[in-house]
């Protein structure tokens, strides 16, 4: 309004400089012909000059007590709301003095009704409200979408898992986008993937445990049975189940420990009990640990270990070699040999032990370290196949690690790698 008023206060000076009264009616007429403002133009004296609403302004007589025109006509603006000059409405107004080079020409007064004004300021005020409304709800809306979007994929994840953790195991989550979310799912997979496996090695573990443990236990049942219908009378016949029978429940002890040990390798609980071991004297204990079992098929042992120490716990390393041997014997032909060698390469020792039995075939050759898996089920004084799989277990808890190489119908060495 006070840009408006001065603007037009500029104009109205030139024309009152020139004394062209004509001029001065025609710009109040031109800006003050909107109904709802009022442009009036006074002398120097306080007096009418020129206003935008004739028919009202004749009956005023005093325009000095109308609020703004005393303070114009010392030469000071004034503006601010006051009553209309006849009407009772509440107005804006601003009123300037009219200078020209320091002298005074006369007064303007320009009002508005602030009816007008709070119209359009409500207008502004429901603009903005409208706008803030709108961008609230378009907000809302799309951090709805987002959430959903982010949370769709989160849910599908919680149900899987919760699937996972109920046991179904191996089952696959489709997730098809690009982040981190993506990345979840993968792992995720990967852990059902790797559960199932682990349940399904559970199963057959399990399975070949009660196996292996109701074979000679029917076994025993039977021999005694049959003892018990007679066959004990004939002392020959009656040595022979006995015999049986011992096999037997030594086997089945032996598997129990077998079981046992892997059981607590596996699951962590064997606290190795660490010393200095002098390897040699180690495996001197292995083979004459087994010596019996060689004699009586007439094999040899030719043991050629280097003066090594290491550090590990010796019965369960003893057990480890003990294991291999057992291999090496059971697969070998009578009168063959079996080289164990020892020696030092870099920070490790190195021990092999060689028989020149039957080999390996291809096909057992990537299972044998599986628990229970034996390559020639028919072969007589069969293991149940926990010895391959105890010896890594053992060897691996050292921080070692042991491979084969081998070839059919000519042996196989086993060689073991142990930090020093
Ligand atoms: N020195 C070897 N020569 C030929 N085959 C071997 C030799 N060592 C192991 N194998 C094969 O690997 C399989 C697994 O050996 P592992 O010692 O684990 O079981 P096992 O000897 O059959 O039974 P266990 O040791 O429990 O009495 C054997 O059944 C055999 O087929
Ligand atoms: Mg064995």
């Amino acid at each position: 309004m006070r840009n408006w008023s001065t603007a037009i206060n500029e104009s109205v000076a030139d024309a009152l400089e020139k004394n062209d009264r004509k001029r001065v009616e025609l710009i109040v007429q031109r800006y003050g012909a909107a109904e709802t403002i009022t442009l009036r133009v006074f002398n120097n004296k306080g007096q009418l000059l020129a206003t935008s609403n004739p028919q009202q302004d004749g009956q005023v007589t005093n325009w000095l007590v109308v609020t703004g025109i005393h303070a114009a006509l010392e030469k000071r603006e004034a503006q601010g709301v006051a009553k209309g000059v006849l009407s009772n409405d509440d107005r804006l107004f601003i009123a300037q003095p009219i200078v020209r080079d320091g002298q005074l020409l006369g007064a303007l007064r320009m009002s508005i009704t602030l009816q007008q004004f709070q119209r359009q300021f409500a207008i502004v005020i429901w603009t903005v409200l409208g706008t803030l409304v709108f961008t609230v709800l378009l907000c809302t809306f799309i951090s709805e979408w987002l959430a959903r979007s982010l949370s769709r994929p989160i849910q599908t994840m919680k149900n899987f898992a919760i699937r996972l953790g109920s046991g179904h195991f191996g089952d696959k989550l489709q997730i098809r986008q690009s982040n981190e979310l993506d990345q979840l799912a993968i792992e995720l997979n990967r852990m059902s993937e790797r559960l199932a496996s682990l349940d399904q090695e559970r199963r057959a573990f399990l399975a070949n445990v009660s196996h292996e443990l109701r074979t000679p236990i029917s076994n025993v049942l039977v021999t005694v049975e049959a003892l018990r219908n007679g066959a004990v009378a004939d002392p020959g016949v009656s040595d022979r189940f006995l015999k049986n029978v011992e096999d037997e429940s030594k086997r089945l002890s032996r598997l129990i420990d077998d079981l046992l040990n892997l059981g607590r390798l596996e699951a962590g609980v064997v606290l190795l009990e660490k010393q200095n071991i002098h390897l040699p004297g180690l495996i001197g204990r292995a083979v004459r640990a087994m010596e019996t079992r060689m004699q009586n098929s007439q094999i040899s042992a030719q043991v050629n270990v280097a003066e090594l120490q290491i550090q590990g716990d010796s019965e369960r390393l003893l057990q480890a070699f003990i294991n291999l041997l057992d291999n090496a014997i059971k697969h070998s032909a009578a009168n063959s040999q079996i080289f164990i060698a020892g020696y030092r390469e870099g920070k490790q020792a190195v021990i092999t032990i060689r028989d020149q039995g039957q080999g390996i075939k291809d096909s057992d050759l990537p299972r044998i370290f599986e628990q229970f898996y034996t390559g020639d089920r028919s072969r007589k004084g069969r293991g149940v196949g926990l010895g391959l799989a105890i010896a890594k277990r053992i060897i691996e808890a050292h921080g070692g690690s042991i491979t084969v190489s081998t070839k059919v119908g000519h042996g196989s060495t086993f060689t073991i790698y142990l930090p020093i």
